[in-house]
């Protein structure tokens, strides 16, 4: 039999002590314990969003509310957090979201219906979106239909969006502002009450202190590979314990390996250091999806075109490693010895994540190419981090995914650039550099000689976007013909 763990949360508007397998996905639970079968299962690898629910969880006696699917979300993870399913969205009568769908024929068979709502009220629920087509389109990034077509829906959601606006713009938190417009139900008036009434406890170890299972961050990647599994063993649920923000002392920014790509791209720290990231962050995955994946999943599940680790491979971090042979330190670039073949024990844990702060006149910039601009993973993808003084590049490191059996740092590339000119002629030797440190295969993202192509693309790429008034476009093309 499961080993369970017992776990208080609030499901909509019923506070509910149960005992849970902790790697049962929410969805499971919700659609199989509770009979709450609003939630829909389609793909149940976080691609189609018929399964999106909202957790909210405890900040500064706020409750703060994110969008997730729910068939990646393990229940050990749910002490003290409130779940809200569609169910819990429905009130007497139809939310102006609900009725939007219906007056503007957003739902044909309706299975990915439920989802839609749930994503487009995250969106209204959250103070950073805003109430436009903009805000619209990303909180609904992570939804797909395959009946209605997408342009009913968009009708929908904007008009539902337009309508609350007078309500919302300007309030520090929508919550309250949504309740009245009775676009939430009241049970989410008490919800922090309720939740600060449910004691907050340390990791949980299985009875045993042994972990029959694997070590789960967000499980974006986990849940897929082995969703079946999971629920039948005990994993180490990284998320059960508080993420802190980023830091930087000496010149130095760590965060922990858990931060969400959301929360990384959102702190200021990082904002920072990196002006663009939260550019860059919507090119990745949905935001249902980005609220769970996290930096350390990211690393280690070693996917040569994992996005974020291209970024971190330009910026030089290291991580801080925990095992039991105590703490250690490794460049990201020498963590991977080989196709998905890392540089790490298997009770190893990476804890932070640490780069150099940029320093003033580094400039940094990353980009992807991919079949679908969201909700799509790269052919390749690139990161450079190039400093120059005057003409001269002083120093330039520059990352490459999906061209090798690892993500890459090209090495020879940088140590050339580094003192060169910058000119486009530069850059064409540099190309030819880099051609002979990647080793592309051929795969559904592309030939080899595809990737071949962007790899240059990209990299030169770098150059006309942080140089506009040194490097131009045309030269490059030029260059290049
Ligand atoms: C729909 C969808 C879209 C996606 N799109 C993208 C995309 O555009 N770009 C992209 O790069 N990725 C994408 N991914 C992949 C995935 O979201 C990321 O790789 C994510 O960063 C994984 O993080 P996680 O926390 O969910 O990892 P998990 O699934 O929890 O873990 C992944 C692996 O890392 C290990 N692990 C996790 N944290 C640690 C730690 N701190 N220490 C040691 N080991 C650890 C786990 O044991 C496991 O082996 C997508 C995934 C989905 C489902
Ligand atoms: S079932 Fe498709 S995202 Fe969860
Ligand atoms: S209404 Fe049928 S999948 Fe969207």
């Amino acid at each position: 039999m499961n080993q369970t763990l017992q776990i208080t949360l609030l499901l909509n508007d019923e506070l509910l002590t149960v005992d849970v397998p902790p790697g049962m996905v929410a969805l499971d639970f919700l659609r199989k314990q509770r009979q709450l079968t609003g939630s829909k299962e389609g793909c149940k690898e976080g691609d189609c969003g018929a399964c999106t629910v909202i957790v909210g969880e405890l900040q500064n006696s706020q409750v703060r509310y994110r969008p997730m699917t729910s068939c990646l979300l393990p229940m050990g993870e749910l002490h003290g957090k409130h779940l809200v399913s569609i169910e819990g969205l429905n009130m007497e009568q139809l939310s102006p979201v609900q009725s939007a769908m219906v007056e503007c024929g957003g739902t044909q068979c309706g299975y990915c219906t439920p989802g839609f709502i749930v994503a487009m009220t995250a969106g209204l629920m959250d103070e950073t979106i805003p109430l436009s087509e903009k805000g619209h389109d990303f909180a609904t990034s992570g939804n797909l239909c395959r009946c209605t077509g997408y342009r009913s829906i968009k009708q929908a959601g904007q008009q539902a969006f337009r309508t609350l606006e007078p309500d919302l713009s300007g309030r520090k938190s929508r919550i309250k502002a949504l309740c009245s417009a009775k676009a939430l139900p009241k049970h989410f008036l008490d919800a922090a009450e309720k939740l600060c009434c449910i004691p907050q406890r340390k990791q949980i170890l299985p009875p045993d202190s042994e972990y029959t299972g694997p070590i789960v961050a967000g499980g974006t990647d986990l849940f897929v590979q082995k969703g079946e599994e999971i629920p039948d063993t005990f994993p180490q649920l990284l998320n059960q314990k508080a993420i802190s923000p980023a830091l930087e002392s000496d010149g130095v920014i760590r965060i922990d390996a858990r931060s969400s790509f959301e929360a990384f791209a959102r702190d200021p720290v990082i904002q920072e250091a990196i002006p663009n990231i939260l550019k860059y962050n919507d090119l990745i995955a949905s935001w249902p999806i980005r609220t769970r994946a996290s930096l350390g999943g990211n690393i280690c599940n070693a996917s040569p075109i994992a996005d974020m680790t291209c970024l971190l491979l330009a910026l030089e971090a290291e991580l801080v490693i925990f095992g039991d042979s105590g703490k250690r330190i490794v460049p990201l670039q020498n963590f991977y010895l080989g196709y998905k073949t890392l540089a790490k024990k298997g009770d190893e844990l990476i804890a932070e994540i640490r780069f150099p702060k940029p320093k003033r006149n580094e400039r940094i910039n990353w980009s992807k190419v991919s079949k679908r601009k969201i909700l799509d993973i790269a052919s390749v993808n690139s990161a450079a981090k190039i400093e120059a003084e005057g003409e001269t590049i002083k120093q330039a490191i520059i990352s490459l995914g999906g061209v090798a059996a690892t993500p890459l740092a090209l090495n020879q590339t940088s140590r050339f650039l580094q003192g060169a000119s910058l000119s486009s002629s530069t850059i064409l030797e540099a190309l030819s550099v880099a051609q002979n440190e990647i080793s592309p295969i051929s795969d559904v993202r592309g030939s080899a000689i595809y990737k071949r192509l962007l790899a240059r693309q990209l990299i030169a790429q770098h150059f006309v976007n942080l140089f506009p008034d040194t490097i131009s476009e045309e030269a490059v093309c030029e260059a290049l013909r």
